[in-house]
């Protein structure tokens, strides 16, 4: 009972308070009872306090100390806030926040605030240690605060016993996503739950739950419960019926990013009526939308994105009329967009202020219905089958924010009437499209707000504005690449200086790089200007902010900065290949510390390799230049390494040993150099991850390792045009990765970045092809490759076994006796060179088999009888027999003796099928293979990497920090939204 004083208070009453006091166990000294005072000193001891937060805990009076509040009635603690004034987030630079952090212990002595009832120790940095089982033992407490705190392990059950609380929040996600910190929460049994009987508000996103299979009935017992947010907490499942449903006052139920697997949305959930805020995105719920979901009228957010569901979206869903949040993205709709018309002239018609379709199979044309949305804000429709240009009506969306209508086939031009009114829009993009004519100040001038403009891949789209228009806005993301700009460098971007990202590849320009580029652009952060004819020195003063430099491919010309690694500190991918660069590879180069890649191939570099190497660097891509001596011994210490190029450069000496130490790599190509030597027998060991290994024309000598064939990935083996001797080990017969069909595609340097795709020449059909790792065809390829050597002895039989094997060719050595007929056994091959060789005997008629053989070269042998008749090897030319005097039939003009007049000639109806089953092949092989001979520095990767890139980019624009590689890495659906 409080004590009313109406009047002055009489010494009675101080007397009694002063007796209440005592009787607490304590005596009160200025407002606070010393036996606090002391429980707080004590618990601030096992802190570490690095910035001096608790300075103002000294004196008596505890109640004044900063983050401690005193009942005004009994002068106990009541309230303890130690909350990090920095927090933690994904949009803001970590310094502050981990300056200001709290770590050490979290001492008992907090068990001496016998009424506390609030307790937030969040945004610290409790290294791991676990939440203290004693937290379930302060009665009192109402409010309890451990999120993003650095605490970890297994969730005390003990906070099952505070009946009193009503708030509990534990959400780890941001610590998660921050820097891959990963103190797991975790919670085996969820009983304790059930126990908080007062609880309303819930938060444990990110924590792990071991067996959630009574979850919901757990939470379906508390009485109160208002808020339950259990974002990415791995449940695997949730109950499709519910006896009896408790909620009644449920508000927000989050269940996004788990695993939960489910035939239909649990018809339960649409007799909670109080739901405001319902979001199972990122899940596996299938299925189609019931249409009692127009049961929840007092929904205004409804997330179900990014599950397997499918078919007609009710009409109901239209009729919800609060509704203003309407994420279906990923869901299989498959249908005319003009026919979704029915749901959206329901009541949120002039409600819904973001509604994401995206990827949902959507066809046909913008119906002029969406412009009557007029309350939209942010607007969803990438990824889908679009054609057409903007309606009219879109002139409409005056609120519009956000528009997404990138990977459709819109065609026709973008009428400046139309996104000229469209005021408020801060992202536009429309890239991927097939839209055309000319993009111009009119379109642009009135957007005020626009943050970010894609337009790229839109390659008749000229995107043109005059050299002295001063736009009106600030970008901070540009992507304009392979969109047309002309030959002069655009001028407009002058004075874009917040821009972070700038993407101007393969957009013809055809200028000098402006003096005031690298002066303006001192935030640019991502900047890709490749595929140009740009020409003029290398910066020595950008941005030091700069992460991604992609100069690639166009006419700069000079030297690096020899001081590079100090005045780029943030580099991680530096493209600077196919320009006129010359020069050394400057030793500063090592001292980027968080550089990922280096790609410095085909320039004119020249002198010796710094030695100097440390770091995580992935890719190093030296080839094709002048680039002199040995490999140093310093790149052996790169573990991360995945890919080394040194190819076609005149570098010397041996292998080193050191390169054992590489034992991540996947990629090893030293071809077209001096290097002599043997090839060392450890690669066969030491390099387990090895997929390619290219030693082509350099001069290296003695017996080829037997054990290479241990490296199961290896699928790209080209030791060509050395001084190798012996016979060809019949181990060969046994490399795993050519041995099956290879029928799906995986990337060969798996998890490297978007911007950095590899590729690999492969010398195949007589001819250099080119093949690119964007679409994992690059892992397709297997080819085997030991020509212009000095081998001897027979080819060995084993090779029969190879039956995924592409290309082969041991053309250039000294190999004799009979082709073995094993070879009619590989069954993948596209092409065979034997050329050159002193082959003899008969040519095997297993070798009819080889139906997919589209190159056959056995020239210069001494093969003699009949080419086998009525088959496959009858449709080469003659030059693939010639120089075999023996040889005789179609298609050699030597008639075979015996014949009768007219045989040797080809069988039609066969050799007709034949063909038909190699065009098949050949077919197959032209989408699958030779469409991607092309696909060099492919800019965006695979879609998927695409839409990583723009949520990152989403997350980061809106709050200036850029967090790229770790959100891409976490489902990145939730930060969609989050800059709205
Ligand atoms: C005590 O009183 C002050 C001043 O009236 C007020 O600001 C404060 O919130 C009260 N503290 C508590 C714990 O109720
Ligand atoms: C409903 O909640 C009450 C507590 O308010 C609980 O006793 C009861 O078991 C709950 N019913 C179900 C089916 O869980
Ligand atoms: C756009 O594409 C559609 C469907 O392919 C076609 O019918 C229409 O003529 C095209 N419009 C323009 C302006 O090219």
């Amino acid at each position: 009972m409080p004590i009313i004083m109406c009047s002055k208070p009489s010494p009675i009453i101080f007397a009694i308070l002063f007796l209440a006091l005592l009787c607490n166990g304590a005596s009160t000294v200025a407002g606070c009872i010393e036996g606090e005072r002391n429980a707080l000193v004590d618990f601030k001891r096992g802190l570490l306090d690095h910035t001096g937060r608790l300075s103002s805990w000294t004196g008596s009076d505890c109640c004044n100390w900063q983050g401690v509040a005193c009942s005004n009635r009994t002068g106990h603690v009541v309230r303890l806030d130690l909350r990090n004034p920095h927090p933690l987030s994904i949009y803001t630079d970590d310094q502050p926040y981990n300056e200001w952090s709290m770590g050490g212990e979290l001492r008992p002595s907090l068990l001496g605030l016998k009424k506390l009832r609030y307790l937030d120790l969040s945004m610290n940095n409790f290294g791991g240690r676990p939440i203290p089982e004693f937290i379930g033992s302060i009665r009192n407490l109402r409010y309890l605060d451990l999120s993003q705190a650095g605490l970890g392990g297994r969730v005390p059950r003990q906070i099952g016993n505070l009946s009193s609380l009503q708030y509990l929040d534990l959400n780890n996600c941001l610590f998660y996503m921050s820097s891959g910190r990963v103190p797991e929460f975790s919670i085996d049994d969820p009983l304790w739950i059930s126990g908080l009987s007062s609880l309303q508000h819930l938060d444990m996103g990110c924590v792990k739950f071991g067996d959630t299979s009574s979850l919901v009935e757990y939470l379906n017992m508390l009485p109160h419960i208002v808020e339950v947010r259990l974002s990415r907490c791995e449940i695997q499942s949730i109950p499709l019926s519910l006896p009896h449903v408790n909620f009644t006052r449920l508000s927000t139920l989050d269940l996004s990013g788990n695993r939960i697997d489910s035939p239909t949305i649990p018809s339960w959930l649409f007799n909670v009526s109080s739901l405001v805020h319902l979001d199972l995105s990122d899940n596996s719920f299938r299925g189609s939308i019931p249409a009692e979901i127009g049961k929840l009228s007092s929904l205004e957010v409804l997330r179900l994105s990014n599950n397997s569901l499918q078919g007609v979206i009710p009409k109901e869903v239209g009729n919800i009329c609060k509704l203003h949040t309407l994420g279906l993205s990923y869901m299989n709709i498959s249908r005319s967009l003009p026919e979704l018309g029915d749901v959206f002239s329901g009541c949120i018609k002039t409600r819904l202020e973001i509604l994401e379709l995206s990827s949902t199979g959507l066809t046909s044309y913008l119906p002029d219905w969406l412009g009557e949305l007029t309350s939209l804000k942010t607007f969803y429709l990438d990824n889908n089958s679009l054609v057409g240009s903007l309606p009219e009506s879109f002139g409409g969306l005056t609120s519009l924010q956000v528009l997404f209508l990138s990977y459709n086939k819109l065609n026709g031009t973008v009428p400046a009437e139309i996104l000229g009114g469209l005021v408020e829009l801060v992202y536009l993009d429309l890239s991927k499209n097939l839209l055309e004519g000319i993009i111009s100040e009119a379109h642009l001038a009135n957007l005020t707000k626009l943050s970010l403009l894609d337009l790229s891949s839109n390659r008749r789209l000229a995107v043109k504005f005059s050299p002295n228009w001063v736009p009106p806005f600030r970008l901070q993301l540009l992507d304009v690449s392979s969109c047309s700009l002309g030959k002069k460098f655009p001028s407009w971007i002058r004075n874009q200086a917040n821009i972070s990202w700038l993407l101007m590849a393969n957009a013809g320009i055809e200028d000098a790089m402006p003096d005031w580029f690298w002066v303006s652009f001192v935030q640019v952060t991502w900047l890709n200007i490749s595929k140009n004819a740009i020409y003029g020195s290398l910066p020595t003063n950008l941005s030091r902010n700069v992460r991604l430099l992609d100069l690639a491919d166009n006419l700069f010309n000079g030297t690096i900065d020899p001081a590079i690694g100090e005045s780029m500190p943030n580099l991680r991918i530096l493209l600077l290949s196919g320009n006129k660069l010359y020069g050394d590879v400057p030793s500063s180069l090592c001292q980027l510390q968080i550089v990922e890649v280096i790609d410095l191939a085909r320039n004119l570099f020249s002198g010796e390799l710094p030695n100097c190497w440390k770091h995580n660097l992935t890719v190093l891509d030296l080839s094709s230049n002048n680039l002199s001596g040995g490999i140093p011994d310093t790149i052996g210490s790169l573990s991360s390494l995945k890919a080394l190029h040194l190819s076609n450069n005149i570098l010397s000496g041996e292998i080193p040993s050191s390169l054992q130490g590489c034992t991540g790599l996947a990629i090893l190509d030293l071809s077209q150099n001096k290097f002599t030597g043997k090839v060392p027998t450890w690669i066969g060991e030491s390099c387990p991850s090895l997929k390619i290994l290219r030693l082509r024309s350099n001069m290296f000598a003695g017996r080829i390792p037997q054990n290479l064939s241990r490296l199961f990935g290896l699928h790209i083996v080209d030791l060509s045009h050395n001084n190798l001797s012996g016979t060809i080990p019949k181990s060969f017969g046994r490399f795993a990765a050519m041995k099956v069909k290879r029928a799906n595609p995986e990337q060969v340097l798996q998890g490297s970045t978007s911007w950095y795709v590899e590729s690999m020449e492969v010398v195949m059909k007589g001819k250099v092809l080119e093949y690119g790792d964007s679409n994992g065809i690059l892992s397709l390829v297997t080819s085997l490759d030991l020509s212009g050597n000095n081998l001897y002895g027979t080819i060995p039989r084993e090779l029969g076994s190879l039956r995924g094997l592409m290309s082969l060719n041991l053309s250039g050595n000294h190999l004799n006796c009979e082709i073995p007929k094993e070879v009619g056994s590989m069954q993948s091959l596209v092409s065979l060179d034997l050329s050159r060789n002193e082959l003899s005997g008969a040519i095997p008629s297993t070798m009819a088999y080889l139906t997919f053989l589209s190159y056959l070269d056995l020239s210069s042998n001494n093969l003699s009888g009949r080419i086998p008749p009525g088959s496959q090897l009858q449709t080469f030319n003659e030059s693939t027999y010639t120089g075999n005097p023996g040889l005789c039939g179609f298609p050699v003009k030597q008639i075979c003796e015996n014949d009768d007049n007219g045989t040797g000639t080809r069988n039609n109806n066969t050799s007709e099928e034949d063909g038909a089953g190699s065009q098949v092949w050949l077919s197959y092989l032209g989408t699958v293979l030779g469409g991607f001979v092309v696909g060099f520095w492919v800019l965006w990767g695979t879609l998927i990497l695409k839409s990583n890139w723009k949520d990152a980019y989403l997350s980061y624009i809106d709050r200036q920090y850029d967090r790229f590689y770790v959100i891409a890495a976490i489902t990145f659906n939730r930060f969609k939204n989050s800059y709205v």
